[in-house]
């Protein structure tokens, strides 16, 4: 696109994706319960993410911005945009507490329902407060299993589509046939994607006598066709930054790119663009959206953890000894990479990257490779001080209640959730200290 507009959408797209600053949720976090301690909240203050990793090269910089810029754009039709959309820029999902982040705190979905004209009705699970969410449906309309994404939008009424294009939207309406995520964040993308296979299963094979005594195994998600362990999304469904970049461009977005060629829905009224949409310039040498946002995520550095107090020292002790990091590993490494600051380099996500069954009441119901309905990717805690949603459906704003929903009828977690709720008040309130200090 031209230089002049992409500067114009990119100004619209900042400003959509609610001023990139940590802020607290506007609801009353629910009041604490009896013996539970309080969770005080997304830390304020600056974003403590969103730089580049240091150490990174000249020309990876200027890619890492490049994007940024790409990463934040707000599409229009003419982009690529739709005709089925979830939202129309990849940083108005990732913006919390920075661009690459989670869910904010005011959800974007509910402005691109109708801008640009277009008639979107907003669905009764979005609302301004609430998380972002994209919606799987579990089963098809003949109840085979379906479990693919169902986008939210379409581009019908905007002042860019064809006259012809009346797509119409989905039907959303049976919430029961219904399952949400919200966006994972993408900090630290490079360095989780440098992770050897077989650090990840060194790993998971470690400290396995006491894994047993707790009731926790687990297991590593791979790609069907090369077979090496998949790592990105709440599944561990998806295996490297450029192939989940490709998909979300085309799922969240309904642009056409080089790995995902054609629309989802190939609605010939409303086809404005030749594809792929999103396309190397060939005569400038200058690379696709997809392979800028890789580069962006690829060297975006993890969040910067806060003050380290007695409470937050005491809190990451607790943490070990109840059993948590037996799944949320504090720190793997990198092997040797291609880029120096991806090289040999601690990685402190508290996850293991492998799948662990959460029970009944995590149960999405959707299946993804090994991942079964109540299969979950351990999620990664780094960056926790400053979200705000926590959870694949977002059904938690506090860190309290995320604990507790991991026990449920078969949930591996369900012996280290015991020996929490047996812990002193005191030293349950360090715990919250630490995750809100990651
Ligand atoms: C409508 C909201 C939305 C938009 C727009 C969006 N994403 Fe996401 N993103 C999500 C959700 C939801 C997930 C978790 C998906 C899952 O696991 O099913 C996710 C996960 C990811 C992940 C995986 C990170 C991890 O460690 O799990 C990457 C990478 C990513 N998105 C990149 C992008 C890029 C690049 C774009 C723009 C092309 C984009 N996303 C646009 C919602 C969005
Ligand atoms: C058996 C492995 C396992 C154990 C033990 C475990 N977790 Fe988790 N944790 C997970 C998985 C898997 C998820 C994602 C579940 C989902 O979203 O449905 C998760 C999610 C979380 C989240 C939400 C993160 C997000 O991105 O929304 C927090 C916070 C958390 N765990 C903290 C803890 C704490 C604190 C403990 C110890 C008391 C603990 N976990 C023990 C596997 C585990």
């Amino acid at each position: 696109m031209n230089l002049q507009l992409r500067t114009k959408n990119m100004i619209s797209a900042a400003m959509a994706v609610g001023f990139a600053i940590a802020q607290p949720p506007p609801q009353q976090p629910p009041p604490p319960q009896q013996g539970q301690p309080v969770d005080p909240g997304a830390r304020v203050g600056a974003a403590a993410a969103g730089g580049a990793l240091p150490g990174v090269t000249t020309g990876e910089m200027t890619m890492f911005r490049a994007g940024k810029d790409a990463f934040s754009e707000m599409e229009q039709v003419s982009n690529g945009l739709g005709p089925r959309f979830n939202l129309d820029s990849c940083g108005g999902c990732h913006a919390q507490p920075s661009t690459g982040g989670s869910s904010p705190s005011v959800n974007p979905q509910i402005a691109a329902a109708t801008r640009a004209g277009a008639l979107n009705k907003v669905p009764s699970f979005l609302s301004q407060n609430g998380p972002v969410r994209v919606v799987r449906f579990r089963q098809t309309p003949t109840h085979q299993a379906d479990g693919g994404v169902h986008a939210l939008f379409v581009v019908t009424g905007r002042n860019d589509v064809p006259a012809a294009c009346k797509i119409a939207q989905e039907d959303f309406s049976n919430t029961a046939n219904l399952t949400f995520r919200i966006p994972t964040p993408v900090y630290g993308g490079g360095l989780l994607e440098s992770i050897p296979d077989s650090t990840i299963l060194a790993n998971l094979a470690a400290n396995s006598a006491v894994k047993q005594q707790m009731g926790i195994g687990g297991k590593v998600n791979r790609n069907g066709n090369d077979g090496t362990i998949t790592r990105f999304g709440w599944k561990a469904q998806n295996k490297s930054l450029m192939l989940f970049s490709g998909e979300a461009y085309n799922v969240e977005m309904g642009v056409t790119n080089e790995i995902f060629q054609n629309e989802r829905d190939e609605d010939a009224a409303c086809a404005a663009n030749g594809s792929p949409e999103d396309h190397t310039n060939y005569d400038k040498l200058d690379p696709s959206d997809v392979v800028k946002f890789t580069a962006f995520m690829r060297f975006l550095a993890p969040p910067a953890t806060g003050p380290v107090t007695a409470s937050v020292t005491n809190g990451k002790n607790v943490f070990g000894q109840l059993g948590c990091a037996l799944c949320h590993t504090p720190s793997l490494n990198t092997g040797k990479s291609s880029s120096a600051s991806l090289s040999n380099q601690p990685v402190p996500l508290y996850s293991d990257l492998a799948l662990h069954t959460m029970g009944a009441n995590l149960n999405d119901q959707v299946s993804q490779g090994n991942a079964a309905g109540s299969d979950f990717r351990t999620a990664p805690l780094w960056g926790l001080g400053q979200r705000i949603f926590f959870l694949h459906d977002g059904r938690s704003s506090n860190l309290v209640d995320a604990i507790l929903q991991h026990a449920g009828q078969g949930s591996e977690a369900s012996i280290v959730i015991q020996r929490y709720n047996a812990l002193p008040l005191s030293q349950k309130q360090d715990l919250i200290h630490f995750l809100r200090s990651l």
